[in-house]
């Protein structure tokens, strides 16, 4: 079965929409088609805590200092151009997004913006509203989308392979040049048809993969579909050995996916960090404390586990005022009285989880990857803003900034291109319904396992041999599993997760330095070795 549309997008998270929006509203004669693999609201979008940094306030504040501290958290690895387009344009982007009903909290006394601190910031510029800022600009995007006659939504429909001359026959390899995206196949979900999704352009949106750990912050949607279809089309993947731990997930001893996150706007808001003892620590890991980079706190707090053998260590809010603290932060007050935490007199136990993928599809500054007719755009892209290490908050802020651009370029470039109405349908000759799911469930915990006991925070050459060994039989059987099987969004994500697990592992073993996110013990110090590029 096949399906046209003009503009094909995959995801519905901050990035997918924002373009989808403002394409829409430029251009109402093009038809802008959204595809998300569950229901539209569920994406990492919603799930942002702290909020979106942008400089606000011009008497403290000014685009300098937010574009050092983005330099300075990535570790010597930002593209400086791409950090300045993203601080220099962000504002406006926030103010868009405010002008289509997204709230953000205000000061009760001067009206304007209440900003808040986060780890790695200089300055107070944290747009936030509560502590539920993903899921108000989730619902306001949602809601401007759904006014707009000319954007199609399809919820759960699960977005397989991308369509390349590949799928025409041609041999494609990693090195040959002018590859076309003519669209995607589709797995409708609810009726198990696969559509031939074509497209004049395909913009792929489709999220972080933090599910490639045991303990992530990510939701179970997180799973690098996106990015390991780039790869698989031969499309160039940057920088993944940069994996962001956040250093504050909330420890919950009967395990939850996933998990808790106690955003970083507490330690901004005076939150203090202490080992399982009860005694500070940051001060001997840098001066900035509880509110160095992420990268620093990820790793003090590691060591500080290993040293004591604690399974996680403590933030301490006890000092702080009640009521403040609750109008700031009344969703992770509430979690905690739920499992028997009083944060105003306990200390919240926490532990890292993963967090956030800094690496992805490599995207120009138009959000153009290396696949003609192809943009992505959020987190699953490699701009150049984030380097070796993410500054907080400015995930949201980028997929705005990129989402104005990729609109502005494919207004321009759409007229250039046809559908390829050549595309073959789906092929599942040959292929059974699977008899055994827990040949999927088992390998989805191993890979889970291989990632967390040999790539985590800190690595070495051995550690990361053996990952790659394991993965290795992981993808052999999984690949053999994929060619006897139809089609199951489990099996895809198993099969998108081992690529994404096998990516940051080879990035991993080819940056013999430590840098940023990347610490290996073998070579423990940072070389100004730039150039890591998997073919
Ligand atoms: P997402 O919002 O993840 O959207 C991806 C979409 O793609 C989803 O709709 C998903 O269903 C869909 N999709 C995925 N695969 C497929 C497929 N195969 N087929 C079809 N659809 C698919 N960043 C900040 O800047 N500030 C914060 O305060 C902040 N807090 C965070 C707190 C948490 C707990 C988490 C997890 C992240 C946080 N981040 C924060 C990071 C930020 O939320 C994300 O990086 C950002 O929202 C990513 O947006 P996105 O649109 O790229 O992807
Ligand atoms: C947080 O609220 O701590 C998350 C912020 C981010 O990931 O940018």
């Amino acid at each position: 079965m096949k399906k046209t549309t003009d503009v094909l997008i995959l995801g519905s998270g901050i990035a997918g929409l924002t373009l989808a929006i403002k394409t829409a509203e430029a251009r109402p004669d093009l038809k802008i088609s959204i595809v998300t693999k569950v229901e539209q609201g569920e994406s990492n979008t919603k799930y942002a805590q702290g909020g979106v940094a942008a400089v606000w306030n011009h008497e403290a504040d000014d685009f300098g200092k937010h574009i050092a501290d983005t330099l300075d958290a990535g570790d010597g690895l930002c593209t400086e151009e791409v950090v300045k387009i993203v601080v220099e344009e962000g504002p406006t982007r926030v103010r868009e997004i405010i002008d289509w009903g997204t709230r953000f909290d205000k000061s009760k006394e001067t009206k304007d913006y209440n900003l808040g601190m986060e780890g790695g910031h200089s300055e107070y510029r944290i747009l936030h509203y509560k502590d539920l800022t993903g899921w108000e600009i989730q619902r306001a995007l949602m809601e401007k989308a759904k006014s707009l006659d000319n954007i199609d939504l399809y919820e759960h429909y699960f977005a397989i392979n991308l369509l390349t001359p590949h799928n025409l026959g041609f041999n494609i390899t990693r090195v040959t040049p002018n590859i076309d995206c003519y669209g995607a196949y589709i797995l409708n979900k609810e009726d198990g048809d696969i559509i031939t999704f074509l497209s004049k352009i395909t913009v792929v949106a489709t999220g972080g993969a933090g599910q490639i750990y045991r303990n992530t912050t990510n939701p179970v949607i997180a799973t690098g579909d996106g990015i390991a279809m780039v790869y698989r089309a031969n499309g160039r993947v940057e920088s993944m050995e940069f994996v962001q731990f956040h250093p504050t997930a909330l420890y919950n001893p009967a395990g939850e996916n996933p998990d808790f996150l106690v955003s970083e706007a507490v330690r901004g808001y005076g939150a203090i960090l202490r080992d399982i003892d009860g005694k500070e620590f940051m001060e001997r890991y840098d001066p900035r404390k509880s509110l160095a980079p992420r990268d620093i706190v990820a790793r003090a707090i590691d060591n500080e586990m290993k040293k004591s053998g604690a399974e996680h260590l403590y933030l301490d809010c006890t000092h702080l005022d009640k009521e403040g603290f609750y109008a700031h932060f009344p969703t992770i007050y509430d979690k905690c009285i739920s499992l028997g935490i009083d944060p105003m007199k306990d200390y919240i136990p926490v532990t890292p989880a993963c967090h956030y993928m800094c690496g992805g599809i490599k995207v120009d500054t138009k959000g153009r990857t290396t696949i003609n007719r192809l943009y992505a755009c959020g987190e699953c892209t490699y701009t150049g803003l984030h380097g070796a290490n993410r500054l907080a908050s400015n995930s949201l802020l980028e997929a705005m900034v990129y989402a104005h651009r990729i609109h502005e370029d494919i207004l321009n470039e759409v007229e250039n291109f046809d559908i390829k109405h050549e595309i073959p349908d789906w092929d599942a000759t040959g292929t059974m319904q699977p008899k055994e799911m827990v040949l999927i469930t088992q390998s989805m915990k191993e890979l889970k396992e291989i990632m967390s006991s040999y790539v985590g925070i800190v690595r070495s050459n051995v550690r990361i041999k053996r990952a790659l060994d394991r993965l290795k039989l992981l993808f052999d059987e999984t690949e053999d599993l994929y060619r006897s099987t139809t089609i199951s969004p489990q099996l895809c994500e198993l099969r998108n997760l081992i690529s994404i697990g096998y990516l940051v592992t080879k990035s991993a073993s080819m940056r013999r330095e430590s840098r940023g996110l990347h610490f290996t013990t073998d070579y423990p110090e940072n070389l100004n070795f730039i150039d890591v590029t998997i073919l």
